[in-house]
């Protein structure tokens, strides 16, 4: 007998290849932190234009998750629903932090919208503390919009502890330095 996760749609994560649209992940990105840009919040990466995206994914190592979509023609079409940046080299100054030995970070996380609550987000992170490990890291670090509570719970519950504040140059809020201990 089928039961309705016969029909959910397939969602692998792998890294960002040259055949994706980087304009599709930037419409991403918009839509996954267009809540925090409604309070009033100006994350870079809910407001950032096709070519910052593509200057941060190079500076860093892009994890996509990816839905397969069956086309018509029977082919597979790959709709991007997810994406996650390990080790992000910023332009601008970033906490010292970030810089200590055995610390591991990651920025530009988002699940699209119509995708959350499905387990995409966690299944990112988990990709991300594999190649932290692999890194040598024994921490993994983040910086968020502190005043968004609910995503602070987000990762509280996930195992992260707050280490400090940071204020980047380009936001106009404080963020919150977050670090998990990888075991
Ligand atoms: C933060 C973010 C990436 C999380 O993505 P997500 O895919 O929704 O995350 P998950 O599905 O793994 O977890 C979300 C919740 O759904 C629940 N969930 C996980 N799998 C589930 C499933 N199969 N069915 C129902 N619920 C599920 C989780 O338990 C979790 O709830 P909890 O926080 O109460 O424990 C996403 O909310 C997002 O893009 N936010 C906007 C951008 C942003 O703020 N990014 C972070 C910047 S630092």
């Amino acid at each position: 007998m089928a039961s309705p996760s016969d029909n959910a749609p397939v969602v692998t994560i792998r890294r960002l290849a040259p055949s994706d649209s980087i304009s599709e992940l930037t419409q991403l990105l918009h839509r996954a932190y267009a809540k925090q840009v409604a309070m009033g919040l100006r994350p870079l990466a809910g407001r950032q234009d096709d070519a910052t995206t593509k200057r941060r994914v190079f500076n860093g190592e892009c994890h996509v998750a990816v839905r397969h979509d069956p086309g018509p023609d029977g082919r597979v079409k790959q709709v991007l629903v997810g994406s996650i940046l390990f080790h992000e080299v910023e332009e601008a100054q970033g906490p010292p932090y970030f810089s200590k030995g055995g610390v591991a970070s990651f920025s530009q996380f988002a699940v699209d919208p119509a995708a959350q609550g499905q387990g995409i987000g966690l299944r990112l992170l988990e990709v991300i503390e594999q190649r932290a490990r692999e890194a040598g890291a024994t921490e993994l670090a983040c910086t968020m919009a502190e005043p968004d509570t609910d995503l602070l719970n987000f990762y509280f519950r996930r195992g992260y502890r707050l280490i400090g504040h940071w204020q980047w140059p380009y936001t106009n809020y404080r963020s919150a330095i977050l670090s998990k201990t990888l075991n």
